[in-house]
């Protein structure tokens, strides 16, 4: 499902691209110096505070990813919006409480295919793949993840730092409702979003920065994030900053994170 190995020139080092920006953020290597520079010029906002977003973030993940597998009994996983493997990766998470869990991994960009390599080596009970797909084409991503997944079984899906890169006018609701449309009772969804609630100022300077090198970014309300998880139930605690989401240490003392993170179950109609 990988298809062809993207080649040299689809990979546009003049401007920066989110996944490898945010490789930058999380001390990864597999970035140019445009997204150097434009890491280094957001993390200088508030000093580290976009590298510690991102590895509070990376966190939510893990411990979301462990609390469907061990708590929810979940086995298949739908993760869209990858990003360039970043060790643990969720199906590392995922296949050491279930050897047997099964994972499709989707990403847009060329980089994150050229790297897929590392998302696919899980355990022999298991299966990892990756689809080259754009979230924008939900029903691409439902028609080939369902080569794995059995959409009559819970699913856990997970939009991690993914609608950020999404406007509403651009079908970030739509594409989330079609694909939880498409899940079994039992399923989850798995999310986190920036928002501007926290820190205004500092966040729109990122916005601003990340719109000089051409990347759009949408921050969202606490109200506006609930709308994706309209008809689902929301776990504890809700909707609330990732750092603060069933958190496994003491929180430290920095700047607020500021993109939301939530998991919402979808019970039986
Ligand atoms: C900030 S990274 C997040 C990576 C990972 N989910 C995490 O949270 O650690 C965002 C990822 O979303 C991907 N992305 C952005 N827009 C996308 C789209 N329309 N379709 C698929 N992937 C997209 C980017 O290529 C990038 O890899």
């Amino acid at each position: 499902m990988t298809g062809t190995e993207p080649a040299a020139h689809e990979i546009d080092t003049t401007r920066p691209h989110p996944a490898r920006v945010y490789d930058w953020f999380l001390g990864g290597k597999d970035n140019y110096p445009v997204d150097e520079r434009l890491g280094r010029q957001i993390a200088a906002i508030v000093d580290q505070g976009a590298p510690r977003a991102a590895r509070a973030n990376r966190a939510f993940m893990r411990r979301a990813t462990r609390a469907l597998a061990e708590e929810s009994g979940i086995r298949q996983f739908l993760d869209i919006g990858t990003g360039i493997p970043t060790e643990p990766n969720l199906h590392q998470i995922a296949q050491s409480v279930a050897p047997d869990a099964r994972v499709v991994y989707v990403d847009n960009d060329p980089i994150v295919l050229a790297h897929a390599g590392a998302l696919l080596r899980g355990t022999p009970e298991g299966v990892t793949e990756y689809v080259q797909a754009d979230a924008r084409d939900p029903h691409t991503i439902l028609e080939q993840a369902a080569r794995v997944l059995d959409f009559d079984r819970p699913v856990a899906l997970s939009l991690i730092a993914l609608l950020h890169f999404i406007a509403d006018e651009d079908g970030a609701r739509d594409l989330v409702a079609t694909l939880v449309d498409a899940l079994a009772p039992g399923s989850c969804l798995v999310l986190s979003t920036m928002t501007a609630d926290f820190e205004p100022e500092n966040v729109r300077k990122g916005i601003d920065a990340y719109a000089a090198g051409g990347v759009t970014l949408v921050a969202r309300s606490q109200a506006e994030v609930g709308v994706f998880f309209e008809g689902l139930d929301l776990l504890a605690p809700g909707i609330v900053s990732v750092a603060d989401w069933r958190p496994d240490r003491a929180p430290d003392t920095g700047a607020p994170v500021s993109l939301y993170g939530a998991v919402g179950h979808k019970r039986a109609s």
